[in-house]
């Protein structure tokens, strides 16, 4: 964890740009997803826990819009109508014009984010920044938006103006995510439990860096949607490939070609795992919880193709560790890959996948211990 926490770092970057006090504050934490993967634009369920680890936004009214954050250097002057140009406050002016369009958005503001998220690990740091954002500049506005305005907010921001494609399920998490628990996320039908997680997560980072925005995501999603194209051609009758039933998937193997066949079978797959993930979870069963995620892991690397050598370096050698169970968490094609182990063999693990590792990769993977932890909150201004 950075020193000073983010919320210290905030209010005091505030104050040191700006010279003046905030008038509004909030934190909104990133992810980790247990398993569901990919299945959030596919009506299925999803199962993640918010992170001890979150981003915070101060803002005051301003006549015009500025921003600074403690990653990204000096504070920059953004004008929220023009079109996003891979910078981080495209995600603020995505919160603002989507604030707009609500009547919840103030006139400008002063701006200052600090974040313990780290960026570009699959951890969702995107969600935590426009969650919060969403959140500080509404009561900017003057508007007490609910939790669900709140991450719908945030997930238009990010789909519509930023332009990743993504689902629901890191604003969902960021927003209604509690300590010691984590989330069973029906994405079809809007569902939410909160299943008991009290276990501490072993996370490795690959330290390989995914661009969201990238064309691979926003592929896969396109990959889906002709999926099921071609499934309600087969004659079966889905709203989402969620819904394609198990036994379809004989069928499908031979009027499907082998690319989108095989995207279908991970999501159908993927759906049955995470909600049986969430009873052996509920159950205290850790080894079938774990032996899910390794499936899960499987599925991710040879069907739906969105793993990376890494990643599967390191879930193998928790295999091998006899580890619970390890996969690689997030979008893909890099970030951290989460890992359960019983408590005793941390030690052990965590030398085991460091050695391995390094003598793969001529580097030491970043690890750390995490646990579940709360979601969305309104941050008093010091
Ligand atoms: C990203 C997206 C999510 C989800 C995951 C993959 O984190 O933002 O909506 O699709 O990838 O499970």
């Amino acid at each position: 964890m950075p020193n000073p926490p983010p919320t210290r770092l905030a209010s005091s970057l505030f104050t040191a740009t700006y010279a003046s006090r905030a008038a509004v504050g909030a934190s909104a934490p990133g992810r980790v997803n247990l398993i569901g993967e990919h299945t959030d634009y596919n009506g299925g369920p999803v199962l993640p826990f918010a992170l001890p680890r979150k981003t915070v936004v101060f803002a005051a009214a301003a006549p015009h819009w500025e921003a600074v954050s403690s990653r990204n250097g000096a504070p920059t002057r953004f004008v929220p109508e023009d079109a996003p140009v891979g910078v981080w406050t495209d995600y603020l002016s995505g919160v603002v014009r989507v604030l707009r369009e609500l009547r919840a958005a103030p006139a400008g503001a002063s701006i200052a984010v600090a974040s313990s998220v780290p960026a570009g690990t699959g951890l969702s740091s995107s969600a935590a920044l426009t969650v919060a954002a969403a959140r500080a500049l509404s009561r900017l506005g003057g508007r007490q938006l609910s939790r669900d305005a709140v991450a719908e907010v945030a997930y238009r921001a990010e789909s519509e103006v930023v332009g990743v494609r993504c689902g629901r399920m890191d604003q969902a998490i960021a927003t209604e995510g509690r300590s010691g628990q984590a989330l069973l996320y029906e994405t079809g039908s809007g569902t939410m439990v909160q299943v008991p997680f009290p276990l501490r997560v072993l996370m490795v980072e690959t330290g390989v860096t995914r661009h969201l925005g990238a064309v691979d995501y926003n592929l896969r999603r396109e990959e889906c949607e002709e999926a099921l194209d071609a499934v309600r051609e087969a004659g079966i009758a889905a709203e989402a490939l969620a819904q394609v039933p198990g036994h379809a998937l004989t069928t499908l193997a031979r009027s499907l070609p082998s690319a989108h066949f095989r995207r279908v079978r991970h999501v159908v797959t993927e759906t049955a795992r995470t909600r049986e993930a969430a009873a052996a979870l509920a159950a205290g069963d850790y080894l079938r919880l774990g032996a899910l995620l390794f499936d899960g892991h499987a599925s991710i690397r040879e069907d739906f193709e969105s793993s990376c050598v890494e990643a599967d370096l390191l879930v193998d050698s928790a295999l091998a560790y006899e580890a619970w169970g390890a996969r690689l968490t997030g979008a893909g094609w890099g970030g951290a890959v989460l890992v359960l182990a019983p408590p005793d063999l941390m030690a052990r693990l965590k030398s085991g996948l460091v050695r391995d590792f390094r003598a793969a990769f001529g580097r030491a993977p970043v690890l750390w211990e995490t646990r579940a932890a709360g979601g969305l909150k309104t941050e008093p201004v010091p």
